[in-house]
């Protein structure tokens, strides 16, 4: 998708205002001082798009899109399966969900239905006919906006039958399934396909095999009515592109398998802000940016994110002032080509009223939410030349759902929490100290053009990447594996004959146990003191225990029975290096290994000098030059002098300090 701005704006409801004319006429006089040039209409209207079966009302649609477009603004156009109508779910109750309880659920909220129903597909199926029409070829039109937010399961007969079929294309016969389940166990072996019933709390939950498959159904049922959909709106012949709306740190779906439908990532972001250090909150939402960018690996779309505060976190802080252009460059920093807002206009009543929005209840621009807004939109008017250009990083971190899928499930050393999304961060953020673009990726994907890869917890083996890390490291590639790795394959059996599975020979060593600590409880891990390193680091949850062959030890346990016993390790494999880390760390150690790692890794910082804290850096390479991101997270002037900084200033005033909040942006 070529654009000629950064897309800035957002999620419009103007149903819910058609009987206030002056309100539409007013809005479109606000966007357009808002610098405002994309919104995206249509998520929640199909009852007023078809307020009666087969009864299509669209003028209102057209007329809205056509008034926009004339003030230089563009449609990103949704297709309605985000909920349905009332007289859909009375005349047709197989659209309506099934908990895992078995209990269909009644008409209301959103985002319930059965993606099996062949009603349900037929209903979106002619609608979304209709929209590609009307509007597939309007020239308003830039983007189709699949539904909204996928998500959730439905246990239905209906879907009960397409897991079955599901299985069957998947095993082929029973006694693979019996087999790769390992249903031996507790006696549950199964006779035929027609036998299996999904995941229930009443049924059965704890043949992992099972629960796994479940999930990933899911994800294809999914995806498969997404593809549907985008079927129904291109049947016109309609060329524009598509995409749906991520979430962040979504669990119910495998978004890789999402983002290979759609041409475009996109996804929402809701930062809890204010609430612990912000530079945190910055990393942890800066990860799943970049997750979300090697979905691709190409620029993405930030569809949604809040001016203001929220109304569904636990406490809505408001942002602090300069927070709001922060948080909207970040993503630009981290590939996106677009800041959209949820929503334009508050909504009057209902479940979202104290939803921060672009215009509040007041309905004036004299805000102080619409003012930063407006500025921004000024600054990203500024910087065309971002759009199209790519995010280069020779560092990676695997963050796998599957994987999480099976560590959450697997009832293993600690049942109260193994964490895996916050080793994840703990490893990200770490890197991301450092000044570098870090790709995260998943297992599926390709390793060779990094020169140091991470992966924390990678409990479950899957798309052959025991012979992918093999071959990286042989290569003279540079890997750090976490503990807990290497046990399961991709039905959640146990490796036989030890692991981390088929890289014992990498690593150099072996898993013989793993310890899991209680809450209060903590270890800690030495440096070897003739590798002139005596820094000492608390570590807790997980301690593995490994009986090393030829690995050499970086770090041992400073406590318990396996006192003195390796902790971190390091091992030569080929022409690369293969490292260990068998406990989870304090976030220090992470900072200060990752330091040395990158060196020895040969990669360079992004720039040079030391980083202060509370600054995050990126960059991105496009066709005329390099863009340089520096953000400061604290809210406090922070002095920069010390890093080397050559190039145009295309945002910011000054080379050697940054505002609170303040985003620099450098051209080389
Ligand atoms: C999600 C949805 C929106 C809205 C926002 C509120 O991202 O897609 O429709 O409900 O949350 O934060
Ligand atoms: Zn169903």
């Amino acid at each position: 998708m070529k654009l000629k701005k950064i897309l800035h704006g957002g999620d419009y409801n103007p149903e819910q205002w058609l009987d206030y004319p002056e309100i539409l006429e007013k809005d479109i006089t606000y966007f357009q001082l808002a610098k405002i040039n994309t919104v995206t209409i249509g998520m929640f209207s199909w009852s007023t798009l078809e307020p009666t079966e087969g009864v299509f009302q669209f003028e209102w649609l057209e007329e809205i899109i056509n008034r926009l477009y004339a003030a230089g603004i563009s449609t990103i156009l949704a297709s309605p399966s985000g909920a349905r109508p009332k007289w859909m779910a009375d005349r047709y109750p197989e659209v309506l969900r099934v908990r895992e309880d078995r209990t269909r659920l009644l008409f209301g909220g959103r985002h319930n239905h059965c993606y099996t129903s062949p009603i349900y597909r037929e209903k979106i199926e002619i609608i979304n006919r209709v929209l590609g029409e009307r509007f597939g070829h309007h020239p308003a039109v830039i983007l189709w906006h699949i539904s909204n937010e996928y998500g959730g399961d439905c246990h239905c007969p209906l879907c009960q039958e397409a897991f079955q079929a599901w299985l069957k294309n998947r095993y082929g016969c029973i006694e693979h399934v019996n087999r790769s389940w390992n249903t031996t166990f507790w006696s549950h072996t199964y006779q035929s396909f027609e036998q299996i019933e999904s995941p229930s709390s009443i049924g059965e939950t704890l043949v992992h095999g099972l629960t796994l498959d479940w999930k990933r159904f899911v994800t294809d049922q999914t995806v498969d009515f997404c593809a549907w959909e985008i079927k129904a709106l291109k049947a016109s012949g309609s060329a524009i592109p598509t995409t749906t709306n991520l979430m962040y740190d979504f669990v119910g779906l495998n978004y890789d398998k999402m983002a290979s439908i759609i041409d475009i990532v996109s996804w929402d972001t809701y930062p809890v802000w204010h609430k612990r250090e912000d530079i945190k909150v910055a990393w942890d939402n800066g990860m799943q940016h970049d997750y979300m960018r090697c979905l691709k690996h190409k620029p993405f779309l930030l569809m949604e994110s809040c001016p203001s505060s929220t109304n569904w976190q636990a406490v809505s802080r408001l942002k602090r002032p300069g927070l709001l252009k922060a948080q909207s460059w970040q993503a630009v920093a981290h590939g996106s080509e677009s800041v959209l807002y949820f929503q334009m206009r508050q909504s009057r009543g209902s479940s979202e009223k104290f939803h921060g929005a672009v215009v509040d209840h007041y309905g004036g621009c004299d805000t102080r939410v619409f003012r930063e807004i407006a500025q921004l939109g000024g600054e990203l008017e500024n910087l065309p030349g971002i759009l199209g250009s790519e995010t280069r990083a020779k560092v990676a971190l695997i963050y796998d759902i599957e994987n999480r899928w099976a560590v959450e499930g697997a009832q293993g050393p600690r049942n109260e929490g193994l964490y895996y999304h916050r080793a994840a961060v703990k490893s990200y953020q770490a890197l991301r100290k450092q000044g570098i673009n870090v790709d995260v990726i998943s297992m599926v994907q390709d390793l060779s053009k990094y020169k140091l890869v991470v992966a924390p917890m990678l409990y479950m083996f899957r798309a052959g990447i025991e012979e992918k890390i093999r071959t990286f490291v042989k290569g003279g590639g540079h890997f750090v594996l976490g503990y807990w790795s290497g046990i399961v394959d991709e039905n959640d059996s146990c490796f036989l004959g030890g692991t981390p599975y088929k890289l014992m020979d990498v690593f150099g060593l072996r898993r013989t146990e793993t310890d899991g600590l209680y809450a209060h409880e903590s270890n800690s891990i030495h440096g070897v003191a003739d590798l002139g390193d005596a820094s000492v680091y608390k570590t807790d949850t997980l301690c593995d225990l490994l009986d090393l062959n030829t690995a050499e030890a970086l770090y041992c346990y400073g406590e318990e029975f396996y006192q003195g016993t390796a902790a971190v390790t390091k091992n030569r494999f080929g022409s690369g290096v293969a490292y260990y880390i068998g406990s989870d760390a304090m976030q220090a150690f992470y900072d200060d290994f990752y330091g040395e790692l990158l060196h020895a890794a040969d990669v360079e910082p992004l720039v040079t000098g030391e980083i202060p804290k509370g600054i995050a850096i990126n960059s991105r390479e496009g066709a005329d030059g390099m863009y340089l991101f520096l953000q400061n997270y604290n809210n406090e002037v922070v002095d920069i002098s010390a890093l080397e900084l050559t190039g145009t200033l295309m945002q910011g005033e000054n080379k050697n300090r940054l505002d609170a909040y303040e985003t620099l942006i450098i051209k080389k």
